[in-house]
């Protein structure tokens, strides 16, 4: 594994890249004002709304709220993982990426990708020499253009076919064996081809490099299926076969089919169902999922309706709950027993397979419905038995609106109100997520004394450079006013980095919750320019402190009544009062 990308480059290339540059060099951006403007890219729409501000090394629509940095930007329209992203970004700027932790150097990844490429090359060459390969397929449905989308090839018979296409130098048989095609002999010098007689299924990685294979036999024999071991590029319970395939068909995917086999996968999109990964036939896992909503915003999974799918179904459903959120979608299709969605699709056709995936079961009515079948029918033990079958369950579930929304669903379920479940279940809801959802925070900031400390970090982000010259007011990251602590972390950070410009500053909370309300507070328009900012900022300050103090002496009061300070308590009472007698003048 290549260690991680220092912070210091990050912010390094923040600065540097020319996000006018980079989002002008894939939509048409037209100057408008000291911004750009331009049609979405993410939503379509007839007049511009989407912007690009130089100044902040940020874009933002105001139509549908999409809003980031450059990097943000490759992320979502060149769909690209983070890592791709930050490569992309730095070889732009003819950068390095550097790592850190070269303790134990990482052998380079380079070669093996280029091993693979070489030989799925070989494999589709030598499926065009092979009629019994291609009969198999054509047997199977599949034409000549799926095959070449898909990269379909076939390896042929005998030891050393592969072998031979490279030269036999030490070095390119240790990239061979690290990526999985050859296989050393046993109890012999040398190495023989991993896979022969095999139609081959080559797996690309979300930038379309090969990372490994699936081969099939020709009919039957065993093992149905041969795949590349564990890599160092290839990681079974990760990778999606046809993700990269399907992004490739449609740019904007609103919704991703997961289904088993390479076959189901290469098959509806045969017949021009696009939007299909297939999991390997490994169980999904979390990492599919979050790969998957990095995408898309909804997913419906499709599995056989046999006990085998239904068990494999319950699973995915366990795997997806701490996956959700609001505006993430999850739907099940349950196909007729006996029946993938590969002789399905070819014995109905797509409109039928369509119509079916119109009508794929919603995560919560599956949920319920499986949990009404675990807990018997009989009255009121059921009932109580269906409480308790779900309480795992949704505790699964982030804290949040959608975790809310099916902790009703239940309560109705069992006949209780919401907050007698919600006690029932164990002391749910967890706390409140550190901040509110993103979107709704930039238009309707939570009340007017959690808005003071909004604006004041909006001001932050905004002008890092005029907010580096601040010092951090003592008792702020004290302060127990919602986002206090937030604001006091962002005024040292733009102290100790006073070269930070918005976006880097962004980049920095990507990983962190408060990240998504910090780029919404950033997408907000700012009110206050550049010159007044520093007056705003300080002046900020001095109300949120107040504010501090106002709340909490109206506490320890409010506990003095009640006759229970402490000895400190009465001190900080004391300080506390002189403290407002002094402002008040
Ligand atoms: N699989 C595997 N090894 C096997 C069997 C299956 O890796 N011995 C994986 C493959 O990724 C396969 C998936 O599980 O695509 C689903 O298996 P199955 O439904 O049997 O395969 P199909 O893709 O439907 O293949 P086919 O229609 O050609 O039988
Ligand atoms: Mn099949």
């Amino acid at each position: 594994m290549a260690g991680r990308i220092p912070q210091h480059f990050i912010d390094e290339l923040m600065q540097r890249a020319d996000i006018v540059e980079i989002i002008g060099s894939r939509i048409q951006l037209k100057k408008a004002g000291r911004d750009y403007k331009a049609c979405c890219p993410f939503h379509g729409e007839k007049t511009p709304s989407f912007t690009v501000s130089p100044a902040k090394g940020f874009y933002h629509c105001f139509g549908c709220g999409a809003h980031g940095t450059a990097l943000g930007f490759l992320m979502e329209y060149d769909r690209l993982e983070f890592v791709p992203a930050v490569e992309e970004l730095a070889a732009r700027l003819g950068l390095e990426v550097p790592r850190e932790d070269s303790a134990q150097q990482p052998a380079p990844l380079a070669p093996l990708y280029a091993v693979l490429d070489r030989s799925a090359d070989y494999y589709e060459q030598a499926l065009r020499a092979h009629p019994a390969a291609v009969e198999y397929l054509r047997g199977r449905g599949l034409d000549g253009e799926t095959a070449k989308t898909f990269r379909i090839g076939y390896a042929p018979p005998g030891w050393d076919g592969l072998l031979a296409q490279f030269d036999r130098g030490e070095e390119t048989r240790q990239h061979l064996l690290a990526a999985g095609l050859i296989v050393p002999r046993e109890g012999a010098s040398g190495h023989y081809d991993r896979f022969r007689d095999r139609i081959m299924f080559p797996i690309r990685d979300s930038r379309g490099r090969v990372v490994g294979f699936g081969g099939r036999v020709l009919g039957s024999g065993e093992p149905k299926y041969l795949n590349s071991p564990e890599t160092a590029v290839f990681h079974k319970g990760q990778e999606l076969y046809g993700l990269y395939e399907a992004r490739q068909a449609e740019r904007r995917l609103s919704r991703l089919l997961v289904v088993e086999g390479y076959m189901d996968a290469v098959s509806l999109a045969r017949h021009g169902i696009r939007d299909v990964v297939a999991t390997l036939g490994t169980a999904t896992t979390g990492e599919h999922l979050r790969r998957l909503f990095r995408v898309v915003p909804e997913v419906v999974f499709c599995f056989d309706g046999d006990r085998a799918g239904r068990a494999a179904a319950w699973r995915a459903l366990q795997a997806t709950l701490p996956e959700l959120r609001e505006g993430r979608q999850v739907r099940f299709l349950f196909l007729p027993e006996g029946e993938d969605p590969d002789s399905l699709v070819g014995r109905e056709g797509p409109a039928a397979f369509g119509a079916r995936l119109g009508q794929a079961t919603p995560l919560s009515d599956y949920l319920l419905q499986e949990l009404r079948q675990q807990a018997g029918s009989d009255s009121l033990d059921s009932r109580a038995r269906l409480a308790e079958l779900a309480r795992p369950l949704v505790g699964l579930l982030p804290a949040g609106v959608y975790r809310e929304l099916l902790t009703d669903r239940l309560a109705q379920e069992v006949g209780l109100q919401p907050q007698r479940l919600t006690a029932a279940l164990g002391g749910m809801p967890a706390p409140e997520p550190p901040a509110p959802p993103a979107r709704r925070a930039a238009h309707r900031p939570p009340g007017g004394r959690a808005s003071v400390v909004g604006q004041a970090i909006a001001l932050v982000l905004s002008y890092p450079q005029v907010a580096a010259t601040i010092v951090p007011p003592p008792g702020l990251a004290s302060a127990r006013l919602k986002g206090a602590g937030l604001l006091a972390e962002l005024l040292q950070l733009t102290r100790a980095h006073p070269d930070l410009n918005p976006g880097a500053l962004l980049e920095r909370f990507r990983d962190r919750s408060e990240g998504p309300h910090l780029s919404a507070l950033l997408a907000a328009p700012t009110q206050v320019g550049e010159s007044g900012a520093r007056a705003e900022l300080a002046d900020s300050l001095q109300r949120i402190l107040a504010l501090e103090r106002e709340e909490r002496l109206a506490s320890l009061a409010s506990k003095a009544a009640a006759g229970g300070l402490t000895a400190e308590e009465k001190e900080e009472f004391r300080q506390l009062q002189r403290g407002q007698a002094g402002s008040a003048r």
